[in-house]
């Protein structure tokens, strides 16, 4: 193992949900050197800058590689708020801002995949005339049985739990949050879509890809509107401020790091959507698992192309994979949505993560899963002339999900806390069980 540093676990893991553990590493032997030093870096990334925004101080490759290896399990830290004179809420950012630290060489090799792209990646898209529309599956307002079928609707939903709607609600906050999206892929050098129309097979997939994903949150709105059981306004200024805030997945307008998130993130959103489809049945709402089920099935088609980019970096670039993989697991995937807020509630993600924890509409667990599934997927254990870097990194990545289940079994055999509930305004301040 590359690390030998013990594990610490600082936190209860059920308590406090693992939509995002949040998992530094360190070099024991690296305390005594200055933050200013970029001699621990991995070969690969330190051309980029890393500029901290709350001070002068440029950060080394990975500033958590200086502190005690620590794993905790808590949802992403909520952001701290600063409202500005202007009234715009502007979430501040903890992580060190770092910008395009692609080696050339690694950039000549994302170059060279365009032909690949278009043979490759490209078909995994599906043309609009094949694809399902959010209309399928809503009531048709230009028909006389309209208001018949938004009855029926009703009184299927009806049924539905507040905790189940609250993790709908997240489900479909995230996904509504879709500029986001594209304005991250957007940052990625070399795959960017440089005018907005580019005829690239990375710019073409980006906005295809964005096309397919704005089903999703449009469905979903449309059918919790049509429900009449959650607090449409708060949802709305969620997505505002949602969209507002952005994200920093931390990828660095790096395509390896972009390709290896997005292959994590589509792969937990179809695991989401899937048990909000399996719960749906289970509370009687057969056409609402029928809808999570359908967006499921577009996310897992997304994680397969994503997946199969960076399956083709670790076949052209062995070791920038791998040093891709490890570093974006040192930095824990953070969730798309993690900077969400309602006005109301400063921790309203991990809020909503704990009631998707004890759900069981996204866990810890699954994250362990999604990490062993994509160490599977690439074959990391058998990939071979690796760097010294690569190969701590290799080991990082493989030993790594063992460790987080561990911490979730401990966390399992701890004495259950009195449970404790708390209030989404998405459903008019209604209490919710948390855990
Ligand atoms: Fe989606
Ligand atoms: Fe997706």
């Amino acid at each position: 193992m590359a690390v030998s540093a013990q594990l610490v676990r600082t936190e209860a893991i059920a308590a406090s949900c693992a939509m995002t553990p949040r998992i530094c590493c360190v070099n024991p032997t690296a305390g005594a050197k200055s933050l200013k030093q970029t001699s621990f870096c991995p070969s690969s990334w330190t051309t980029g800058q890393r500029l901290c925004p709350n001070s002068s101080v440029q950060s080394s490759h990975n500033s958590a590689a200086l502190k005690p290896l620590t794993v905790t399990m808590t949802a992403t830290m909520p952001p701290k708020a600063d409202h500005q004179v202007s009234g715009i809420y502007v979430p501040k950012e903890v992580h060190a801002q770092v910008t395009h630290s692609i080696l050339p060489e690694r950039l000549e090799v994302i170059k060279s995949l365009d032909a690949w792209a278009e043979e490759t990646l490209i078909p995994f898209l599906k043309p609009v005339e094949k694809c399902w529309q959010p209309q399928d599956h809503l009531p048709e307002p230009s028909s006389e049985g309209f208001y018949e079928e938004v009855k029926e609707l009703r009184e299927r939903a009806a049924n539905l739990p507040d905790d189940y709607l609250v993790v709908l609600v997240g489900d479909m906050i995230t996904e509504e949050a879709l500029p986001t999206y594209q304005t991250m892929l957007n940052t990625l050098d070399g795959t960017k879509d440089e005018t907005g129309a580019s005829l690239t097979p990375w710019g073409v997939w980006t906005r295809a890809w964005t096309a397919e994903e704005n089903r999703h949150g449009d469905l979903l709105n449309k059918y919790l509107y049509l429900t009449g059981r959650v607090n449409m306004k708060s949802i709305e200024k969620t997505i505002q401020y949602l969209i507002g805030s952005g994200m920093d997945p931390q990828t660095e307008n790096n395509p390896y790091l972009g390709f290896v998130y997005t292959s994590f993130q589509e792969r937990a959103t179809f695991i989401s959507h899937g048990n909000t489809a399996r719960h749906a049945k289970e509370l009687g709402d057969a056409k609402l698992a029928t809808i999570c089920g359908l967006i499921a099935a577009d996310e897992r088609r997304h994680e397969n192309a994503y997946s199969k980019i960076v399956e083709k970096l670790f076949e052209v670039d062995p070791d920038g994979a791998m040093l891709a993989f490890g570093d974006m697991m040192r930095k824990k995937i953070a969730m798309p949505a993690h900077l969400m807020y309602d006005g109301v509630d400063q921790n309203l993600f991990a809020n909503f993560s704990m009631v998707a924890q004890r759900t069981g509409t996204y866990t810890a667990r699954d994250y362990a899963d999604i990490l062993e599934h994509l160490v599977n997927r690439w074959n990391v254990t058998k990939v071979e002339g690796l760097s010294a870097e690569g190969r701590k990194a290799q080991d990082f990545v493989c030993t790594l999900a063992p460790r987080i289940r561990k911490l979730e079994e401990r966390a399992q055999l701890k004495p259950k806390k009195s449970p404790k509930t708390g209030t989404f305004s998405w459903v008019f301040d209604r209490e919710v069980q948390m855990w």
